[in-house]
């Protein structure tokens, strides 16, 4: 099976590019049986729901996803509460929150696990305490989740129910080989490394994931384990998972990656990961 995976479209960021469309596009070439987008499709909830729409219309494999923190804002819906938020995908056919799917292609089957994910700092450096991350403050930058979602509030709860959940899932799908999609990170190798960029990385890798994530993955069958959030493209494998994070990431990110060109195209061929399950 052929399962076209990538995240971090930022439709609305990358809003001068047919990001959609140049997404079917490239899924359809690359001949994929499925396409799964693991999170950060916008920040305004219908336009993630339509662009989801908009998707599968121009496809003619399955589209699913899972949302990410941004689609997770209520930015641009500030009387809407992120437990409304969160429903609202839940009850979405193409979301993964809540239900996984069972994928069959030439009498083998994969199952699809997925949730935004959360973080309970576990990716940070020792040195901040639980007291400091709570504030998601650091040399006047704010993680802006802090001011869009309430979950927030008590990062280590929502992290405790994303597992639960997760786990139910996971359960749910016996012995069959797992995907499992989230956007936060389950691997510590994602995260962001210090750099001279004046940034505290020891600091706001705090809010990119969870270790307990990987640690869930290993007591099941979960083969693959895909991620978005930080805008790298990277895989890693280990304890015979293989880890694969295929953003496509801000407009003004791609100089970075100093691929031939910085057209949408090229890069969404680059962060497109096929993954060839067997
Ligand atoms: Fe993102």
């Amino acid at each position: 099976m052929r399962v076209g995976l990538i995240s971090d479209l930022h439709i609305d960021i990358n809003k001068d590019y047919p990001i959609v469309e140049l997404t079917a596009e490239t899924a359809a070439e690359q001949m994929t049986d499925v396409l799964v987008i693991a999170g950060d499709i916008s920040e305004t909830q219908n336009q993630t729901l339509q662009a989801i729409e908009r998707l599968q219309s121009l496809c003619e494999f399955p589209v699913y996803y899972v949302p990410g923190n941004h689609d997770m804002w209520n930015k641009n819906c500030p009387e809407c509460t992120t437990e409304e938020i969160d429903r609202i995908y839940r009850e979405d056919l193409r979301c993964l929150s809540g239900k996984p799917v069972i994928l069959e292609k030439d009498g083998r089957q994969l199952a699809l696990v997925g949730d935004v994910g959360w973080y309970d700092y576990s990716m940070a450096s020792p040195e901040y305490s639980r007291d400091v991350l709570d504030g998601m403050m650091m040399d006047g930058r704010t993680w802006q989740d802090k001011l869009y979602n309430q979950w927030t509030e008590d990062n280590q709860k929502q992290m405790f129910l994303c597992l639960k959940q997760l786990e139910k899932q996971l359960k749910d799908c016996g012995s069959l080989p797992v995907l499992a999609i989230t956007h936060m990170l389950p691997v510590k190798d994602f995260c962001v490394p210090e750099k001279p960029d004046g940034i505290k990385w020891g600091f706001f890798n705090a809010f990119l994931g969870s270790t307990a994530l990987e640690e869930l993955y290993k007591k099941y069958p979960v083969r693959y384990a895909v991620c978005g959030h930080v805008h790298y493209r990277s895989t890693v494998e280990r304890d015979g998972i293989r880890h694969i994070c295929p953003c496509l990431g801000y407009h003004t990110e791609w100089p970075l990656y100093h691929l031939a060109d910085d057209r949408a195209q090229t890069h969404i061929r680059d962060a497109l990961y096929i993954l060839e399950t067997s």
